[in-house]
């Protein structure tokens, strides 16, 4: 008999870290705890009121092989890369960035008097497509669908489907579900994910119990959660309410050869990485389609 509910694998706690030209943030994925979630690489929340936490920011940097997908919570981050793009993300925004085969972009918080907070994720892209060309999915706060469910559950799908709703996001090769979930005190929140699909939640306010087919597990935020095998996720709330994100995509089950922002399936691939930054021939140069 097949299992129904997810349950919890693993629950970790989100690590203090330094990144950028010198930006606190808290990591869950992508650390020493947890390198590698197929095919998630890395999982980041920073946040914070004080300016000395983040206006360093992110100056300009290369990726390649990879997807990182930016959602903010609080405050403004300006982006511009090298191929012309500029802009900015603020509460609510999505940018769902495909690095393909490379690109160079610098990500700014901005200083503002609500501080700056968000989470960034990094997808890992499937040999075939680690040296596409690279893309955006820029999406604003009022294009993301909110669905109101029973028991006044709120849910915005930024990528999948609930209940109907297709997420704002979309075409994306690891076909991902990404929500943003409030359930409130005295609720609930079951949503179907596909077996075999690798899926966790990141609980960043309240607590809640993750409900499975021999009982129920308490997790109170900040934590992430790696979930077991099942068809679905149910969680209940009691007096506090809760909110998470869920994300779950299909696992690639390739190798990889990982060097900060670039990760490819071989060890040569980082060194042509290395040194394409060298001699200047990182971006992007294909064919554009
Ligand atoms: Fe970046």
């Amino acid at each position: 008999m097949s299992t129904r509910y997810r349950k919890v694998k693993t629950v970790i706690e989100p690590k203090a870290v330094m990144e950028g030209a010198g930006v606190k943030l808290k990591r869950s994925l992508g650390g020493e705890e947890l390198n590698y979630l197929d095919p998630f690489l890395l999982f980041d929340h920073f946040g914070s009121p004080h300016t000395e936490d983040y206006q360093a920011g992110f100056p300009m940097h290369p990726h390649r092989g990879i997807e990182t997908v930016t959602y903010m919570l609080a405050g403004e981050v300006q982006h511009r890369d090298t191929l012309g793009n500029e802009g900015s993300i603020g509460a609510g925004d999505v940018q769902w960035m495909t690095a393909g085969g490379g690109i160079l972009h610098e990500e700014m918080p901005q200083v503002r008097p609500e501080g700056n907070a968000g989470l960034q994720l990094w997808v890992n892209l499937p040999a075939k497509l680690k040296m596409t060309q690279p893309r955006y999915q820029d999406v604003s706060a009022s294009e993301v669908p909110e669905v109101t469910l029973e028991g006044s559950t709120k849910v915005r799908v930024i990528a999948g489907t609930v209940e109907g709703t297709g997420g704002a996001v979309k075409n994306i090769a690891a076909n991902p579900t990404y929500l943003d979930v409030l359930v409130p005190a005295h609720g609930s929140f079951v949503q179907p994910i596909p077996q075999g699909y690798t899926a966790f939640a990141y609980v960043f306010e309240g607590k809640g119990a993750i409900v499975h087919d021999d009982g129920q597990d308490w997790v109170t935020s900040p934590r992430l959660v790696v979930l077991d095998e099942g068809k679905e996720l149910k969680i209940i709330t009691e007096d506090e309410p809760i909110r998470f994100l869920l994300i779950s995509a299909k696992p690639l089950h390739e190798p990889i050869a990982r060097y900060g922002p670039f990760v490819m399936n071989r060890e040569e691939e980082i060194q042509q990485a290395l040194h394409d930054l060298q001699q200047g021939t990182f971006t992007w140069k294909g064919e554009a389609s």
